[in-house]
């Protein structure tokens, strides 16, 4: 699979994989099958939380089936490996204080079982907590070998560049990858986000990133599978024309829909104003197999513009 060498030095796949459920809705071996067909298909990024899945268990399952499929695969490695700080879990650890993310660090090393995160994600903002409290305590984990990038997700735009103006200043490690949602389908703008910050992308924070030369990765980007079944259509998300046209070209250029969905946003970077985006989802082995299949599609520059126009 193609890889793509960010602009902090993570040499990352062109689609990441989402292991929010493993260990609790998906099964051990379900997910295994799920990681394994990952990586032969040449994939090497991988995201979970210290708090997945926590309203389906107790928050450690993502984690620690993973470290345990590190440990039994061999290939820590041969992975880059992205988790998260910050969100709740059954009302304990929202926030990013520095002793919040002290603590964090280690119970997500432990059950990892490795010794580094090569990025390490404030899950959401925390706007009771001096931004320099939690940079400065982010750079100490950088410095001790802990972390090897930042990445920030679901912060307001503003607060983003905040954090990132306070770290240049003071010679602290800035965020460089930004995690939010993006999907092809247009939100509605009357509905408002689950949960603060949540935000879907819009095209201020699109040019935002591009000029900063931001990679974004956008969560989320098959809207729970609404593009082969529309009836499971997000709330906050309009079907209408757009959800119709990517459903005929889909059909009219043999894949399935989600995966050019995913072929749009890898590709969106050749649009003015857009920046490197990578696809980041949840799927079965056959579903990530038909998925992986966009990252391969050739899209010319009028099928681009098309899906653009609707
Ligand atoms: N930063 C954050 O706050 C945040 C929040 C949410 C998620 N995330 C990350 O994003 C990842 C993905 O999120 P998500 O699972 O909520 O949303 P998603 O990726 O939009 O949806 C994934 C679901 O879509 C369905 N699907 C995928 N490929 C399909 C196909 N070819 N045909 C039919 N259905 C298909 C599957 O549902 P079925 O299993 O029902 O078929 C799959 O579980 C998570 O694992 C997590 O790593 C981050």
């Amino acid at each position: 699979m193609k890889k793509i060498l960010l602009p902090n030095g993570l040499n990352v796949s062109a689609f990441a994989l989402g292991a929010m459920n493993f260990g609790t809705t998906t099964s051990k071996e379900e997910a295994y099958r799920t990681l394994d067909t990952y990586m032969d298909l040449g994939g090497n990024f991988i995201d979970t939380s210290n708090n997945y899945a926590h309203w389906a268990g107790t928050g450690d399952e993502s984690e620690t089936l993973l470290g345990e499929w590190f440990s039994e695969r061999g290939c820590r490695d041969k992975v880059v490996l992205a988790t998260k700080v910050g969100f709740d879990r059954h009302g304990k650890g929202a926030g990013l204080r520095a002793e919040q993310i002290e603590y964090w660090i280690d119970e997500s090393l432990r059950k990892l079982k490795t010794d580094y995160i090569d990025l390490y994600y404030a899950h959401t903002d925390d706007i009771n907590t001096p931004i320099e409290e939690t940079m400065e305590a982010f750079h100490r984990l950088v410095k001790k070998g802990k972390v090897r990038t930042l990445g920030s997700s679901n912060f307001d735009t503003w607060r983003l560049a905040e954090a990132n103006m306070l770290a240049e200043l003071k010679s602290l490690t800035p965020y460089t990858v930004m995690q939010q949602r993006l999907s092809y389908l247009n939100p509605k703008f009357e509905v408002g986000p689950k949960y603060a910050f949540n935000e879907i992308v819009n095209r201020e924070r699109l040019r935002f990133l591009c000029d900063k030369n931001m990679p974004l990765v956008s969560y989320a980007c098959l809207c729970k599978g609404a593009y082969e079944n529309p009836a499971l259509l997000p709330d906050e998300y309009t079907g209408g024309e757009r959800l119709d046209f990517i459903r005929s070209m889909a059909a009219e250029k043999g894949v399935n829909p989600s995966a050019l969905v995913i072929a749009w946003l890898a590709n969106l970077d050749r649009c003015e104003g857009y920046p490197t985006v990578i696809p980041l989802f949840s799927a079965t082995p056959e579903q990530l197999r038909d998925n992986a299949r966009g990252i391969e599609l050739s899209l010319s520059d009028e099928e681009l513009a098309l899906l653009n126009s609707k």
